[in-house]
């Protein structure tokens, strides 16, 4: 017993420490997508469901839930918000060439296709990141519709 009281009194201890160490946020403000938005032109009713269901992740702008003010959700938060930039970020889509464009957008399609994306882990907590049928067949015919202009060259860069 008395061991027992020790080990959560060390964990204890960890936990309240652990709180002082805050993983820089995700915050750009303004039109971070705004380039992204007018090449690619998705929409009001799309921008809004990749706004709700993929910037989090694969945007400079992260709306956190409160529980990420607790560590080590925090940190476990940031490694994926960090994880999905690196692999596709529409704040910056302006630095990606024409051929990376087309690519991500195929990588999007397959995705969603699969319903790899969003994460699970992700949906369990934004219940409105789900993606409906009618919103990933909207969201794949774009992202084509968008590919095939792209391979065209009709989108001014
Ligand atoms: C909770 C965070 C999160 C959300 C929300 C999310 N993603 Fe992701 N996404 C990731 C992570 C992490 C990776 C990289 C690891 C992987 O592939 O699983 C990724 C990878 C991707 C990739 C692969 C890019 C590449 O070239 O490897 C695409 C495409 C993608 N996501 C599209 C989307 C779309 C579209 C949405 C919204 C419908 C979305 N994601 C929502 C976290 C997220």
């Amino acid at each position: 017993m008395k061991t027992l009281k020790k080990i959560s009194l060390v964990l204890l201890v960890i936990f309240v420490a652990m709180q002082f160490y805050r993983p820089e946020k995700n915050l750009a403000q303004g039109h971070h997508t705004g380039i992204f938005l007018s090449e690619t032109n998705p929409g009001s009713e799309l921008e809004i469901v990749l706004q709700e269901s993929c910037y989090d992740c694969h945007s400079n702008h992260t709306e956190y839930p409160w529980y990420n003010n607790v560590a080590p959700v925090s940190f476990w938060l940031a490694y994926h918000v960090e994880d999905g930039k690196k692999h596709l970020n529409f704040s910056e889509w302006d630095s990606y060439s024409v051929k990376k464009k087309d690519h991500k957008l195929d990588e999007v399609i397959e995705m969603i296709e699969n319903a790899e994306m969003p994460l699970k882990e992700y949906t369990w907590t934004h219940e409105n990141a789900r993606l409906t049928k009618e919103q990933c067949e909207a969201l794949i015919a774009w992202a084509k519709k968008t590919r095939s202009l792209y391979q065209l060259n009709e989108i001014p860069q």
